[in-house]
Formats: structure tokens, sequence, C-alpha cells
């Protein structure tokens, strides 16, 4: 009797803990689109530290993918729901004027990596500055933000 009690628990819980991965809730949103900068981010980086050729075609449009995405986390964010946890901290929801200022911070970034980008013919070296300052946008977001 305790036994089949024990293992109607353990599918209970297995059940539940279906629930939490839903692929639509707000935190797998927002999750897949960071990750999706992180790779766009990666691979421009990528191309002006000479991991990978750097190819003009291809940072333009990486650029331009990175401005779009950058975007759109921010939509992502309602108040965790009860019992929710994610790696954004608390401070997300406490301190919202400075979150949205720093996610501002990063759209300005990548608008003008992206306005760079467009200048023909691209170089590297031109790139940089602003690389630079699209991944100290996300930095300093990260370190008041998120959870390590
Ligand atoms: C305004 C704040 C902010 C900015 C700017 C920001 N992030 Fe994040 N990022 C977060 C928060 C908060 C989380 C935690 C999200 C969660 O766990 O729900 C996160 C999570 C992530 C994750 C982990 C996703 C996962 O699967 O758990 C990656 C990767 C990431 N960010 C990449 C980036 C990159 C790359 C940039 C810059 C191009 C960036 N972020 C800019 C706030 C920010």
């Amino acid at each position: 009797m305790y036994k089949r009690f024990t293992a109607v628990l353990c599918v209970a819980v297995v059940l539940c803990g279906c629930e939490r991965v839903d692929p639509d809730s707000p935190s797998n949103l927002r999750k897949a689109i960071f990750k999706d900068m992180l790779r766009t981010s990666e691979r421009l980086g990528g191309m002006l530290r000479g991991r990978v050729a750097f190819d003009g075609q291809a940072f333009g449009e990486g650029a331009t993918r990175l401005d779009t995405l950058a975007r759109q986390p921010w939509q992502h964010f309602p108040p965790p729901a009860e019992g929710e946890r994610s790696n954004a901290q608390p401070a997300v929801w406490q301190r919202q004027a400075r979150f949205a200022d720093l996610a501002r911070q990063l759209e300005a970034a990548t608008a003008a990596l992206h306005g760079q980008s467009q200048h023909r013919p691209l170089r590297a070296g031109e790139l940089q500055a602003p690389m630079d300052a699209v991944e100290q946008a996300c930095t300093a977001c990260h370190r008041e933000f998120r959870n390590h």
C-alpha cells in the first residue's frame, strides 16, 4: 500500500515537473531569444577576433539580426508566477526603471553596430569599438540582474 502511494506521488511530481518546462512560458521564450543573441554576437565577435574568417556580408546580416533580437526579450518578463524559478533576479521587477535603462542601452549599442556595419567597404577595425560596446551592455545587465 505504502509502495503504491509512493509510486503515485512520483508520477505526480514528474507531471508537475513537465508543466514547468512549457516551451511557451515567458522564461523559456526569453531564454530562447537570449541564446540566439549569444550565438549571433559570438559569431560577430569571432569574426573580429580572427577566430572565424571576416565576411562583410555575413557580418552585416548578423548585425541586423542582433539589433532585431535585442528588442525582443523584454516583453517576456511578466511578474513571475508563484514558485516560478529562473536566473532572473527579483531585482528585475523591483528596479524596473534601471532594468529598462540597461535594455535601452543594449538597443542603442546594437543600433550603432548595425549602423556602422552598413558602411561599405566594411572594415573589421571600425567594427571593434561598437562590438565591444554591445558586449559591455550584455555584461552590465547580467552583473546586476542575472544569477550566475
Ligand atoms: C537589460 C538586461 C539584459 C541585457 C542587456 C542582456 N541580458 Fe542576457 N539575460 C538577462 C536576464 C535577466 C537573464 C536571465 C533570464 C532567465 O533566466 O529567465 C539573461 C539570460 C541570458 C542568457 C541565458 C539564457 C538561458 O538559456 O538561460 C544568455 C545566453 C544571455 N542572457 C545572453 C545575452 C547576450 C548575448 C546579451 C547581449 C547581446 C544579453 N544577454 C543582454 C538580462 C539581460
